[in-house]
């Protein structure tokens, strides 16, 4: 299975913060935010990544990340020109993906859970993560009902239900074909849930909820309680399964000036 993670966009919501780097670059307490959906791909075992980033920003990338050798990954890099929704990463990724099948998280997505057993036993169809959020309306949106998906629905107005689709997503390798077949939206975007349908109208797309915390850190508040749980994660009244240093040993010099107070 390949990777993919989405750092694209210009992060306007977080602006001026992110007029001298990429949102997914800016600290989530101790670590860059990218290396948390880094993480939930390595420890799956997942070690050809792409990471899609917005022309401007990519030095930014490579200067944090290199070739992966540190993470004993191998990461690649493709530019997206305008971000023209989520479903692109694989018209993109297509030649990365090549014959296999991939997982897709989106580079400002932070959870709890670790997902690599979910990841590991994924076979073929399409697999998506859902989390019970207040305010459904704002994401895509999931109905469920005796374990099986039934809908799957783009920012509805009235949603079905209190279930949002996170930002990771796992397909066989038939998404780079329905990807690259996709019409754009209303909103002008190639968007992920028509891609999803394309797989519940042939009874293949499963949906696991998720047990832990899920932040989509692309405004201030967000970014803020990211932080606030890796910092009770570091002081150990919290499980941050996701945390990248609890997979890749820090290196010495910022072990020995680490304190928390
Ligand atoms: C995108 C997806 C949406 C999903 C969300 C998760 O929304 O289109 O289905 O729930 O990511 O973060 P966007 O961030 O483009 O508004």
């Amino acid at each position: 299975m390949k990777g993919i993670i989405l750092a694209g966009g210009s992060g306007t919501r977080l602006h001026p913060l992110t007029q001298v780097t990429s949102k997914q670059l800016l600290p989530i307490y101790d670590q860059p935010m990218i290396y948390y959906p880094l993480n939930t791909l390595l420890k799956a075992g997942i070690k050809d990544i792409l990471i899609i980033v917005a022309p401007e920003r990519s030095g930014d990338f490579l200067n944090l990340l290199g070739s992966g050798k540190q993470f004993g990954a191998r990461i690649t890099y493709e530019v997206q020109d305008k971000p023209e929704g989520l479903a692109q990463a694989f018209i993109i990724g297509a030649d990365f993906i090549g014959d296999d099948s991939v997982a897709m998280i989106l580079g400002d997505n932070i959870f709890t859970d670790d997902l690599s057993d979910s990841i590991r036993s994924f076979k073929s169809g399409a697999k998506v993560f859902a989390k019970k959020v207040h305010d459904p309306e704002r994401f895509g949106v999931i109905e469920i009902a005796n374990g099986k998906v039934i809908s799957v629905e783009e920012k509805p107005k009235s949603p079905k239900s209190d279930l949002a689709q996170i930002g990771f997503y796992i397909y066989d390798n038939r998404v780079v074909d329905f990807a690259k077949n996709l019409t754009p939206s209303a909103r002008g975007e190639y968007e992920i849930v028509d891609l999803n349908n394309k797989y519940l109208e042939n009874g293949e797309l499963v949906a696991e909820e998720l047990k832990g915390e899920w932040i989509d850190a692309g405004t201030f508040e967000s970014l803020h309680r990211a932080s606030v749980i890796a910092r009770e994660h570091k002081l150990g009244i919290r499980d941050m399964k996701s945390d990248i240093s609890v997979t890749i040993k820090k290196p010495e010099f910022q072990k020995k000036t680490e304190k928390i107070i």
